[in-house]
């Protein structure tokens, strides 16, 4: 954690308010730091030692916020969107407001996305030279060829040319005619509509998806559609760990 910062850097980054906002809460002596009015908001504090408080609640600091949310379909992955509830939205428990969706999931898949303010750990698990594995649960409509295993093993060419790396297709469940198939896919690397896109080139309909893991992260399956929940250490340092391992 950092050793020493602006009071008020602390409360902005723990959405307390804006500079000007926090410095003006000062002013009228709304702040105290170990108990004591502080009426300079650019004064330097200890994140890791001083109690900060605003109108005597205790604002704790965190320096990074680490989430899994199971994604629901109907909420989009961004931080902000005029017509629709975002992923942010439901992490209603957050300290900071600079977090973000580690990657994008369309507005009707579900599945697991990580929550972060992280910048490193996101670029380094979303940079396309890191091939970080993705798997999905899928449901298909149509006949699937039954050379898909290996067409989706060989990299498939999608209709705007994009060539895909090789990925494997386990099947869950054969559908007959008129029948849904299930599978699982693992990508290794995350092109737009890219599920969607691949069994389009084999014909088929993705009618369900959902993401399960991401590299060393796997969904929860206690967590609910919209629900979340803090990474564990274990999970945390899992994935630091593989995604230095892969570079
Ligand atoms: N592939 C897709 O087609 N959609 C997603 O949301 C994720 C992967």
């Amino acid at each position: 954690m950092k050793e020493l910062m602006r009071l008020d850097k602390y409360l902005t980054e723990m959405g307390e308010g804006t500079r000007s906002q926090i410095k003006e809460m000062a002013r009228k002596g709304r702040i105290t730091v170990n108990g004591v009015t502080e009426k300079k908001s650019d004064r330097k504090i200890s994140p890791s030692s001083d109690a900060v408080a605003v109108d005597g609640r205790i604002v704790a600091y965190a320096e990074y916020e680490y989430y899994m949310l199971h994604k629901p379909e109907g909420v989009v992955s961004a931080t902000e969107d005029r017509r629709h509830r975002t992923v942010l939205d439901l992490i209603t428990g957050r300290m900071r407001d600079d977090l973000f969706p580690v990657g994008r999931l369309d507005i009707d898949t579900e599945g697991l996305l990580l929550i972060t303010n992280d910048g490193d750990l996101a670029h380094r698990l979303l940079s396309p030279k890191k091939h970080v594995d993705k798997v999905y649960y899928a449901k298909i409509e149509g006949m699937l060829p039954e050379d898909a295993k290996e067409r989706m093993a060989a990299g498939l060419t999608l209709s705007d040319e994009t060539e895909t790396l090789p990925a494997d297709l386990e099947l869950v469940r054969r559908g007959g005619c008129g029948e849904l198939s299930e599978i699982r896919l693992t990508i290794h690397e995350g092109k737009f509509h890219q599920v969607k896109r691949m069994f389009e080139t084999l014909g088929c309909h993705v009618v369900y998806l959902k993401r399960l893991s991401m590299g060393t992260l796997t969904l929860d399956e206690t967590l609910k559609p919209g629900e979340y929940r803090p990474l564990t250490r274990e999970e945390l340092e899992l994935l630091n760990k593989t995604d230095q391992e892969q570079e």
